[in-house]
């Protein structure tokens, strides 16, 4: 079966863009299943360097159809930002489709997201400020915009209007300047006029697909640490990073789903708020920020950065079902001397945690346990095969595997396309 879902198997950045940009050479769609312009997947081709947001990473392939499914927000804005990015840099656009049930991240969410993070005081969740977390409130709160509103006027109009009843208000609480309906309303008819034509009703094509066996490809968001409902609540984003959304968010039957493919890096990066057992404050932080060049593909932020968690991946794998691992990024520890893996939390009562994610307040207090393991220190940039990689690389790998219970699919030494292979 032909549908492969590629989700993030910590916390977000694992080079999911990257991998799905690979991978995307033979695939005939691409589908975005969930989140919006908060996700930066950087890809490096021949195109150049981009960091994607919105549109998905198979659209270097200008054979493949691109699909920004109904699971996603979308900024039309942003959107259309980074459609001119791209066409710029040379790339065909003309496959690429967006869900009339997508929803609509409008302005009034991201001026929501800012003031919502202020009114958190010390506890704030360290939000991309995008709107995210309040254009899916809406979503759940049934006042959202989707983007097909764009295709019918009047009924735009009219939800608009009923959305700013309560948006309004609750701006002004929170110490906002209210917004403008008609003046939202004409920004929207101007919407409507540039992406007009890739709105539309995406089943017909997915069902084309599976019917006719197509290699389809589901592109998540960040990862399943922060995941609203497994992840590190509430330092999460507002949608499910993991792969059992990946059929609704893609309007996909679940059973069509064969292959998961979770993207880790070989080491850990958070970037935002919440608890983060493996952080490190010392040198070795540094030195993988450094390398590995750790700062926010969307806005900046330098990355939290520790050693691998093996606790995390085990829940990872069995959560999303995964089938095969992508890791990416061995050649940021190709210089370390020793490298450590945690393989368990300890609790401040002495025990010991390996096998489950504890709930946040739990996770906040424990300690990680490492085991170390040989570094190789030598370059794994040329390799292009498991066989190329130096002993000590492919023992660390294997440990990796071994706390997933999962094999690994894919290998990644660089950033470029070519610097990955198959195993
Ligand atoms: P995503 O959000 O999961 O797509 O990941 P990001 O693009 O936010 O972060 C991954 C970063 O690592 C990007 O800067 C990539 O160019 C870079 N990258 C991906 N794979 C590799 C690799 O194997 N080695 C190195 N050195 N960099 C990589
Ligand atoms: P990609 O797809 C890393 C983090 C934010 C914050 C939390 C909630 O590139 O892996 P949100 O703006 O979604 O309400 O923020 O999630 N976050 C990400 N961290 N990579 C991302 O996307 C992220 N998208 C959101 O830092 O902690
Ligand atoms: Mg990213």
């Amino acid at each position: 079966m032909p549908v492969t879902a590629v989700v993030g198997a910590q916390w977000g950045d694992e080079g999911k863009g990257r991998i799905i940009d690979y991978l995307a050479q033979a695939a005939d769609v691409v589908i975005r299943f969930q989140g919006g312009d908060n996700a930066g997947h950087t890809v490096i081709n021949e195109y150049g360097k981009h960091a994607l947001h919105l549109i998905p990473s198979g659209i270097f392939n200008p054979k493949t159809q691109n699909i920004i499914g109904s699971g996603c927000v979308v900024n039309p804005q942003a959107l259309l930002d980074e459609m001119s990015e791209l066409t710029a840099a040379g790339v065909d656009l003309s496959n690429l489709w967006i869900s009339t049930r997508a929803q609509m991240v409008m302005p009034y969410h991201r001026t929501l997201d800012v003031l919502e993070e202020a009114a958190r005081g010390k506890d704030t969740i360290g939000t991309t400020k995008r709107g995210i977390g309040p254009a899916y409130a809406d979503k759940a709160a049934r006042s959202g915009l989707r983007i097909g509103d764009l295709l019918q006027p009047e009924w735009l109009e009219a939800r608009l209007d009923n959305a700013l009843r309560t948006v309004n208000r609750k701006i002004e609480i929170l110490g906002g300047e209210p917004v403008d309906g008609q003046q939202l309303f004409e920004l929207c008819l101007s919407f409507r006029e540039q992406l007009g034509p890739r709105i539309i009703d995406t089943v017909p094509m997915t069902r084309d697909a599976i019917v006719n066996k197509k290699q389809i490809l589901l592109e998540g968001q960040l990862g399943v640490m922060r995941d609203l409902d497994w992840g590190i609540y509430p330092y999460v984003t507002s949608s499910n990073p993991t792969a059992s959304y990946a059929s609704s968010g893609a309007g996909l039957p679940a059973r069509t789903i064969s292959r998961v493919i979770g993207v880790v890096k070989a080491y850990s990066t958070a970037v935002g708020d919440g608890p983060f057992p493996v952080e490190l404050h010392d040198e070795d932080g540094t030195r993988l920020r450094e390398i590995g060049g750790e700062f926010g593909a969307t806005t900046g932020r330098p990355r939290r950065c520790g050693w691998f968690d093996g606790v995390a991946i085990s829940y990872a794998a069995w959560l999303n079902g995964m089938t095969g691992l992508a890791i990416t990024k061995l050649d940021v520890l190709d210089e370390f001397d020793s490298i450590k893996i945690c393989v368990g939390y300890k609790r401040p009562d002495g025990t010991l945690i390996t096998d489950t994610m504890p709930d946040t307040p739990v996770l906040m207090q424990v300690t990680p346990v490492y085991e170390a393991w040989e570094g190789w220190k030598c370059s794994t940039a040329g390799c292009r095969s498991w066989d190329d990689l130096p002993k000590q690389a492919r023992a660390y790998l294997h440990r990796i595997s071994e706390l997933a219970a999962i094999k690994i699919d894919y290998v990644s030494v660089g950033a470029a396309r070519e610097q990955m292979f198959a195993v």
